[in-house]
């Protein structure tokens, strides 16, 4: 069976090879992301493997189908970069890594929220340069501080755990609250509450069409003056000319995002020589107040072995005629 790797970098050949001696599926990878420009190099594959800023709309299913690919294997969690429905009508399978390492994605939640709060990249260039003051370097005490988590699915509960073990007080906001938070003392409370409340806010919802630009001006405003806001989800849960306004007024007072809403151009390349366009973007980045990574939450040896691994398995699951236990379709 032979599938096209799309956005691939050494790191994910690094993993995915360790499989190559599997002959019974053939693996050829491209660095270029799988989009309508790009979908005449489907041609001759079963499937496709893709990542998390591939676009597939409907246009580029219809040309999977023509070209005879069987399966979309996502190398991620989040699918909401794949038109379901269009799959489904051309009865291409699409299955996905459910969960690679929750924890490495809530870790990262935290070294955002620590980093911005202690200045620690600030305090590294500072020494490097010889410069040992302490000037504007004050942050605060996360013990005794409230955070609102909004989604406590396997990321949200995680990074909800972590949080209460540094003595914060965690409020939640999710439509199926979690067990063993409640055990925990984690009160759910109304997504209004919880930006009022919280000096600290994350969000671990998945991008769907209810929560797209669930941070925009209106609930921005609702936010206690100041509070944190972390986004290590989908970048498009946040109306981005929004927050910069209200960044620009001191309403949103530190914001840390490993994902952004046009995040396509511009994550997972190396662009230190080139004019980016994006103006949202460079506004951002010249915040003092604000701390961007580009979609590395999820990046660690575990996650990376655990992503290869469980890839590779649905798309011989598919092959061997087996339950795609990983499977999405338009219902979920
Ligand atoms: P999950 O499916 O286990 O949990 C999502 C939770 O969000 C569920 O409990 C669901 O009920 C809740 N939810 C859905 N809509 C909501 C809404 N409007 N308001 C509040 N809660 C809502 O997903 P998991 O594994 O925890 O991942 C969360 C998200 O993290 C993914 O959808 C993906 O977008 C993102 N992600 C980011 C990575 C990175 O490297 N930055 C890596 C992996 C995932």
């Amino acid at each position: 069976m032979k599938i096209a790797f799309f956005n691939t970098k050494s790191y994910d050949r690094d993993y995915f090879e360790n499989f190559s001696e599997n002959s019974e599926i053939e693996l050829t990878f491209f660095d270029g992301t799988l989009n309508c420009e790009t979908t005449e190099l489907t041609k001759g594959f079963d499937g496709v493997c893709v990542f998390v800023n591939d676009q597939l709309h409907a246009d580029v299913i219809e040309k999977l189908a023509e070209h005879n690919n069987k399966i979309i294997a996502l190398r991620c969690a989040g699918f909401n970069n794949v038109d379901l429905e269009a799959a489904e009508k051309h009865n291409i399978k699409v299955v996905r890594v459910p969960a690679y390492s929750p924890s490495a994605v809530a870790e990262h939640a935290l070294a955002l929220t620590l980093t911005l709060n202690r200045k620690t990249h600030k305090a590294y260039n500072r020494v490097r340069e010889s410069n040992f003051s302490l000037e504007r370097l004050t942050g605060f005490n996360l013990n005794g501080k409230t955070v609102g988590v909004i989604g406590t699915g396997k990321i949200g509960v995680e990074f909800a755990k972590i949080m209460q073990g540094l003595g914060c007080k965690v409020v939640a906001q999710d439509p199926y609250p979690n067990q063993e938070l409640i055990d925990k003392g984690i009160e759910y409370i109304n997504t209004e509450e919880l930006l009022s409340k919280s000096d600290i806010i994350s969000l671990h919802c998945p991008l769907t069409p209810e929560s797209k630009h669930l941070i925009n001006k209106e609930t921005i405003k609702q936010m206690k003056r100041g509070a944190m806001l972390i986004n290590t989800s989908r970048g498009a849960l946040i109306n981005t000319k929004d927050a910069i306004k209200g960044l620009k007024k001191g309403r949103i007072g530190y914001l840390g995002i490993d994902v952004y809403e046009q995040e396509e151009d511009l994550f997972f390349k190396d662009l230190s020589e080139n004019i980016i366009q994006d103006e949202d973007i460079m506004r951002l980045m010249s915040f003092p107040n604000v701390l961007i990574t580009s979609h590395q939450a999820f990046f660690t040896r575990e996650a990376l072995e655990q992503i290869a691994t469980t890839t590779i398995q649905n798309i011989l699951d598919f092959k061997q005629g087996k339950e795609l236990k990983n499977q999405v379709s338009p219902q979920h």
